[in-house]
């Protein structure tokens, strides 16, 4: 098979780590990609504009797409490239408004019996701060539209909740994608990951896994894009996977196909595991980053065929075959970040100690690029927030977790940072 990665970040670079490992691929393609996904295949640096998509996979007989990010998604490059022929890993327009639209997700958790937090969606500054007065804090604000995961705001203090609806209905904290707002309920509880693959018929639960959204240890600080994960989790016992599974992924994969919506990718439910069960906070509509890091790795076998049998609609058959099986071994992927980040960083500094990851077994330590690029002489330099995320998988979750912070001490660039406590946080 000859296959094409969408994106350019380290979940990218797993992705394409894995696909390039299966053995029903021949080639592995990436728009526009990274120095890590260059070790993989082919970085093709163009424009990732669908037509250009499309022209690339119509000269190279690619015959298969998997999208890495959801802005593609939610502008509908499934839709596009299914209609040419292509098959496509991800979900059409209709089915990425899961996480386009945090209104819209949240209207089908309540028609379709899937428990939330409850929630209100505002689009007039004066209803969303008349609301606020009428329920205790801490306030959960939401951007409708897509924020670069940056849309949420946890408010302690009434002003600032007030203001952070303020910003975002006027448009000045994410433009349009604020314009419409979510106030929900804020839930205690412990933050969890759960993913599953759809092919429109049938879905296969992937390992859950969790992800560390703030900048500093013990959950402190600003939010990131994530700084590290694992899998599985200490705290998820078989019945309340199980619980996950029925409450959350299954009756989301049954809403889906009642509204009439042929889902083929990821279902990713960010949930909170409540005293009551959990609840979703959000659905995201492709891998999680760094989820995708961690839980890969995981998988053994043909990951191409498992992504295919998704976009062809044959993954039943592709399950019983048990050409993809999950491993037992624990996974910990810790994100080695720029000076600054989350807020404003210096690029271009010179990163050392590490070697690629193509050829590199689950069982060696995996480095995946993420803000990377490749300086006049060849040699990796910073380009971006989160550099680079290391992940090794060991027999136990904390021989995985000394194993990957080892190889990152050894990883070194100006003012880089990460988080100590990846892994060690079992609550
Ligand atoms: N790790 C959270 C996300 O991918 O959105």
């Amino acid at each position: 098979m000859r296959v094409l990665v969408i994106g350019s970040g380290g979940r990218e670079h797993a992705l394409a780590w894995a696909l390039h490992r299966s053995p029903s691929v021949e080639q592995v393609w990436v728009v526009p990609g990274n120095p890590g996904t260059a070790a993989c295949g082919s970085n093709v640096p163009i424009d990732p504009n669908f037509e250009a998509v499309y022209r690339l996979c119509r000269d190279e007989s690619i015959g298969f797409v998997v999208v890495g990010p959801e802005n593609p998604l939610a502008a509908g490059i499934a839709d596009f490239l299914t209609s040419r022929g292509v098959l496509v890993f991800g979900p059409t327009r209709a089915g990425a408004r899961l996480e386009a639209s945090k209104s819209t997700a949240k209207d089908f958790m309540a028609r379709h019996g899937i428990p939330h937090p409850r929630y209100k969606v505002f689009e007039r500054r004066e209803d969303a701060v008349e609301y606020l007065s009428s329920v205790p804090g801490p306030w959960v604000i939401k951007a409708d539209g897509l924020a670069y995961g940056k849309g949420v705001t946890i408010a302690a203090e009434m002003d600032e909740a007030v203001d952070a609806v303020g910003q975002m209905l006027s448009g000045s904290l994410h433009g349009d994608a604020g314009r419409r707002i979510v106030i929900e309920e804020f839930l205690e509880g412990i933050e969890a990951t759960a993913m599953a693959l759809c092919d429109g018929k049938t879905i296969f639960p992937l390992p859950m896994a969790k992800d560390h959204k703030r900048v500093y240890d013990g959950d402190e600080g600003p939010m990131t894009g994530g700084m590290g994960a694992y899998s599985p989790l200490p705290f998820v016992d078989r019945k309340l996977e199980e619980a996950v599974y029925r409450d959350v992924l299954h009756k989301t994969f049954l809403g889906l196909k009642r509204e009439g919506i042929d889902y083929r990718g990821v279902i990713y439910a960010g949930l909170m595991l409540t005293e009551d069960g959990p609840k979703v906070l959000e659905y995201n509509v492709r891998f999680g980053d760094p989820e995708a890091q961690c839980v890969l790795p995981r998988l053994t076998g043909d990951f191409a065929g498992l992504l295919l049998a998704c976009a062809d609609g044959r993954l039943e058959e592709f399950i019983s075959s048990k050409a993809v099986v999950v491993r037992d071994e624990a996974a910990v992927t810790i994100v080695l970040a720029s000076p600054g980040y989350p807020g404003a960083y210096p690029k271009g500094l010179p990163v050392q100690g590490f070697k690629g990851t193509c050829d590199a077994e689950p069982e060696d330590v995996l480095v995946f690029h993420a803000g990377t690029r490749l300086d006049e002489t060849g040699s990796p330099v910073t380009s971006g927030g989160r550099v680079l995320a290391v992940t090794a998988l060991m027999p136990t979750l904390d021989e995985a977790r000394s194993k990957a912070y080892a190889a990152l001490e050894r990883i070194t660039f100006p003012g880089a940072h990460y988080r100590k406590d990846i892994g060690a946080i079992r609550m």
